[in-house]
């Protein structure tokens, strides 16, 4: 068994950290912690009382050290960039569930703020493993990838070198309130969400610079990306709708049921995916629709799941020489 520690489990993504490894074969949950400590993880998760019976911890990280191998980080940014350094330091393997490890400097500081641990931002692997399974399996520090990110590079990937040059890229994208923390605000409270549904951060959200720079770095050009997320009034679930314009007349669906021909977690659909339809699961449903040259592309992941925590298991797996779904 290899001992596993989650830094930040009393968040959203740290409960569906512990879910999942609950049922890995190879995975043991050694350690866990907050900020705080100083409670059981059944107080902090009355689901898991009889289940997981754990003290969570305040982070140490020769505790963790000492008790693990594998360590989740489930905190926010930041946070994860002052520990990540000494967790590599001590040998271990680390999958970083927040944006310090996505990126490049100018880009991260272009979007988030200054950065304290340039060298391992530089040596780290972005964890989408469609396209990166080789790198991962060869690091020591994977950066997860953020959920709207995840959502829509699945779908642009197969169709970017079909795209008409200097033409605009749309991203109309949908999130459960779950996307946002734990963390209580207005925008999220409930009187403001029930049965409501709005844009924010259009044109401007941090994911819309991760989906640019990965897109750039993978294909080696650039993209004018124009992403707009939204907020529903449901807990979890992501759905993105994205429009592009074609140099030529392709058959779509055939591209992409060839692109992702070998790979388990993606599921070409006939109809548009609902948000339902990957509730509690790893897998990115994709639809295509062509009118002319104009291709719209639809994907329905779950953000908890495949746009954390589901995803960051199989880059672990992959980490550590196992199948990538192990337990997922
Ligand atoms: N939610 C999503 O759908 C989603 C998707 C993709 C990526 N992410 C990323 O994943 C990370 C976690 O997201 P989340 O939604 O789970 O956030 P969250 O619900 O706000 O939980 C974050 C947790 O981090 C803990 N924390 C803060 N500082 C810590 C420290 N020094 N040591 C240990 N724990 C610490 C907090 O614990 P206490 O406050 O209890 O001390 C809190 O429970 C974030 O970086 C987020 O951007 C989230």
């Amino acid at each position: 068994m290899i001992n596993v520690a989650i830094v930040g489990v009393s968040g959203f993504t740290g409960l569906e950290l512990v879910q999942i490894l609950l049922h890995h074969s190879k995975f043991r949950i050694n350690y866990v912690s907050n900020s705080t400590g100083g409670q059981s993880l059944a107080q902090i998760h009355p689901e898991l009382h009889g289940v997981l019976d754990i003290a969570v911890s305040k982070t140490s990280i020769d505790d963790i050290a000492d008790k693990s191998q594998l360590v989740f980080l489930a905190v926010p940014h930041q946070t994860a960039m002052s520990i990540v350094p000494k967790l590599l330091q001590k040998g271990l393997k680390v999958v970083d569930l927040s944006a310090d490890y996505r990126l490049d400097v100018a880009t991260y500081e272009a979007a988030y703020c200054a950065h304290t641990d340039k060298e391992n931002l530089q040596n780290a692997t972005y964890g989408l493993p469609e396209f990166y399974s080789k790198d991962i399996a060869n690091t020591s520090l994977v950066a997860n990838p953020g959920c709207y990110p995840t959502a829509t590079l699945l779908g642009l990937m197969p169709f970017v070198s079909y795209i008409k040059p200097d033409t605009p890229i749309f991203i109309d994208a949908k999130s459960g309130v779950s996307g946002a923390g734990k963390k209580l605000n207005q925008t999220t409270a409930f009187m403001n969400m029930q049965e409501n549904s709005f844009a924010y951060s259009p044109l401007t959200h941090r994911h819309g610079y991760e989906i640019e720079y990965i897109l750039k770095n993978f294909t080696k050009k650039s993209y004018d990306i124009n992403f707009v997320p939204h907020l529903l009034p449901i807990s979890r679930g992501m759905l993105c709708s994205i429009y592009l314009q074609l140099d030529n007349k392709i058959d779509a669906t055939k591209i992409l049921t060839d692109y992702y021909n070998s790979q388990k977690f993606v599921r070409i659909r006939t109809n548009p995916p609902t948000i339902k339809d990957t509730a509690g699961t790893n897998f990115c449903d994709i639809f295509v629709a062509l009118k002319g040259q104009n291709l719209f592309i639809n994907t329905s992941i779950d953000n908890l799941s495949r746009g954390a925590s589901s995803q960051a298991v199989v880059n672990a797996n992959i980490m550590c020489g196992l199948d990538e779904g192990l337990g997922v």
